[in-house]
């Protein structure tokens, strides 16, 4: 019994003085000092020696635990001092180069649609919104563009599935912002003066001038004795603050929409001989205001729909209209 106390006694106070840092004497601690460790277990055996030897038995391992917890305590004494002597002699070199924090930037089309926005709202239009799935009615028939009707091909269509729609209309990625401006004739009555921006899809190949996905401006002026020379108005006046250009002018070419009567292709030049189509637009066609809700009689419009990515494309003098989508940082943090 006494030479087991003496080995307990030895080894311990070894394991204690020779702790390197304060992890180890922790351990160190745990072993002989702890609940579990190897003096409690010690005594734990005093109940199997007989009466007469308990006694004293049990006075050595208290003089044994006593010695071993004095050299545990001032080891960890020791530690704290060395430790805050440590602290104290870091020293800050603050002529290191510190780490430079990356700072995040707009993309070119928020840039783009913020500046039209802007605008925009500046000659007295509301943004509105549109869902991005829409129904059919809304994405063509509303339109004037009915299903048999050979103007759908104009746009290939990504068709979904039918969910859990009401009275199992077909659903489908709208096609073009053309949808918000029946939408919003259906809340709101005339006078109207919006635009309404957003992503649009189309399923066709994808080149440097094809997206399957891209996004349109729509605008829509609808009030009393509106007429085409407003919207030429308002129109030129939007490209020259657009392209920053006093000298900007706009031509109208007749074109084809099923959506507007008469319609227009809209060219723009900036004043270098060339003509660049930038929108398509038109009186809004009676059928469509009836579709709405809204009396033709009363009441006609204006509207037109451009291209969001071509006018960053032609403003930042980008080539290629997939960089948007590809989030490649060598491209974004140019802008
Ligand atoms: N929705 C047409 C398209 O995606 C663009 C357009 C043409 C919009 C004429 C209009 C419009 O509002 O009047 O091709």
């Amino acid at each position: 019994m006494g030479t087991d106390l003496e080995k307990i006694k030895e080894e311990g106070l070894l394991a204690i003085s020779g702790a390197q840092d304060f992890l180890f004497l922790e351990e160190a601690g745990r072993r002989y000092l702890g609940k579990k460790g190897v003096i409690a277990d010690f005594f734990d055996g005093l109940k199997d020696l007989p009466a007469e030897e308990r006694r004293a038995a049990g006075q050595k391992a208290n003089a044994v635990k006593i010695t071993l917890q004095e050299a545990y305590d001032k080891k960890r004494a020791q530690f704290t001092i060395e430790e805050r002597q440590k602290i104290g002699a870091e020293k800050i070199d603050v002529t290191m180069p510190g780490q430079a924090v990356e700072s995040g930037r707009l993309h070119p089309l928020t840039l783009v649609l913020r500046e039209a926005e802007n605008i925009f709202k500046s000659m007295g239009f509301e943004v509105a919104f549109g869902p991005e799935v829409e129904t059919e009615w809304y994405n063509f028939d509303a339109l004037n563009i009915p299903e048999w009707h050979p103007a759908r091909d104009m746009w290939d269509t990504f068709w979904l599935k039918q969910g859990n729609t009401k009275n199992k209309e077909k659903i489908l990625l709208r096609t073009h912002t053309s949808p918000v401006q029946v939408r919003y004739m259906e809340k709101h009555k005339p006078p109207i003066r919006i635009i309404a921006p957003g992503k649009v899809f189309r399923y066709e190949a994808t080149d440097a001038s094809h997206e399957i996905q891209f996004h349109q401006v729509e605008g829509l002026m609808v009030d009393e004795n509106i007429s085409v020379a407003n919207f030429k108005a308002i129109v030129e006046t939007f490209f020259q603050r657009f392209f920053d250009n006093k000298n900007i002018k706009i031509r109208l070419r007749p074109s084809y929409f099923p959506f507007t009567e008469p319609s227009f292709e809209i060219d723009v030049s900036r004043g270098e001989g060339k003509w660049l189509e930038l929108a398509g637009a038109g009186m809004v066609h009676p059928k469509v205001l009836t579709a709405a809700g809204v009396d033709s009689s009363k009441w006609q419009g204006f509207a037109f729909g451009m291209g969001l990515d071509r006018l960053a494309m032609i403003k930042y003098k980008i080539n290629d209209i997939r960089l948007f989508y590809q989030n490649d940082l060598r491209f974004l943090n140019q802008f």
